[in-house]
């Protein structure tokens, strides 16, 4: 599937998306009223990856809503509604919104835009996280999943697998981009996007061991909740590697944006190849079963 963010934001994009090899799609995360963003440039190419610092643009969970109720009856693929409130009192009157939609079978919660000035990321916050669970699991009956950012420490990883436990979430996705990082043009001398004096989140195969890290330690740490990574697919290798950790699914994102829709097919069918000289039928032949020596 997508990564939310990338190729999800407009009905073009995301009628593509369902037409093509895509197993599951999700939308750009969405507030309740349409944003413009960031100013531009808010996304750079850069060697092993992507920056980013886009500012939640999106069309308004109306939009969105529309277009699942417009769509989800017609395909077998799920779409999943993203919502990145700004606040704990607005991501709560997303997750109502969306509860009245019976189009609606599943939420990605995202808990890691890193973009937003003077917003720091709920992920990062264990309790705010544990209090937005409550009263989301309270408020919106349908399945709810979360979007986290990337933890690097141990203490991190098992004080959020403890949060996250208590709840019956749909699935856990590993991991949004490595917040607030920089590239610089050297000939230049300057940043390469223009928010947050040059601030942001990088992604693609520069953060692929960090996201490799998350999935394996959340696949170990979670009882019964499915894990989906994201962070540096370009190939089947990288999926399969990813699988590996324990992920049940995989999103793209830096990868979709460089090359297209067409990377899914491509992926899927060099996933398919490796799966075929290990002789694997299925993911779960070699999901989480990594060798550790
Ligand atoms: C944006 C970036 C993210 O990584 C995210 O999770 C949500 C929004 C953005 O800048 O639009």
């Amino acid at each position: 599937m997508n990564a939310s963010g990338v190729h999800c934001t407009n009905l073009d994009e995301l009628d593509a998306l369902l037409n093509e090899g895509v197993g599951a799609v999700v939308t750009k995360s969405c507030t309740l009223e349409y944003r413009v963003g960031n100013p531009e440039p808010r996304y750079a190419t850069i060697p092993y990856g992507s920056i980013n610092s886009m500012g939640l643009p999106n069309n308004g969970i109306k939009y969105y809503i529309d277009f699942i109720e417009k769509n989800q009856a017609e395909t077998d693929k799920l779409i999943m509604l993203s919502v990145a409130g700004l606040s704990k009192t607005e991501n709560l009157e997303l997750l109502a919104i969306a509860n009245q939609s019976a189009a609606i079978k599943i939420i990605e919660l995202n808990l890691s835009c890193p973009n937003i000035p003077g917003k720091p990321q709920t992920g990062y916050d264990f309790d705010a996280t544990e209090s937005l669970l409550n009263e989301a699991f309270a408020i919106c009956k349908k399945p709810i999943a979360v979007k986290l950012p990337p933890y690097f420490d141990m203490a991190h990883f098992e004080a959020m697998a403890e949060v996250l436990n208590k709840f019956p979430l749909a699935y856990v996705c590993c991991v949004n981009s490595i917040g607030n990082g920089m590239w610089i043009d050297t000939a230049t001398e300057s940043t390469v996007i223009k928010p947050k004096n040059g601030f942001g989140g990088i992604g693609g195969l520069f953060i692929k061991p960090t996201a490799l890290a998350n999935v394996r330690m959340f696949y170990k740490l979670l009882n019964n909740i499915d894990v989906v990574g994201c962070g540096g697919v370009q190939t089947g290798q990288d999926a399969f590697e990813h699988i590996l950790c324990g992920a049940s699914m995989v999103q793209i994102g830096t990868t979709l944006w460089e090359e297209g829709k067409t990377c899914f097919e491509r992926i899927s069918n060099e996933l398919a190849e490796i799966m075929n000289v290990k002789g694997y039928n299925s993911i779960n032949d070699f999901k989480g079963k990594l060798n550790e020596i």
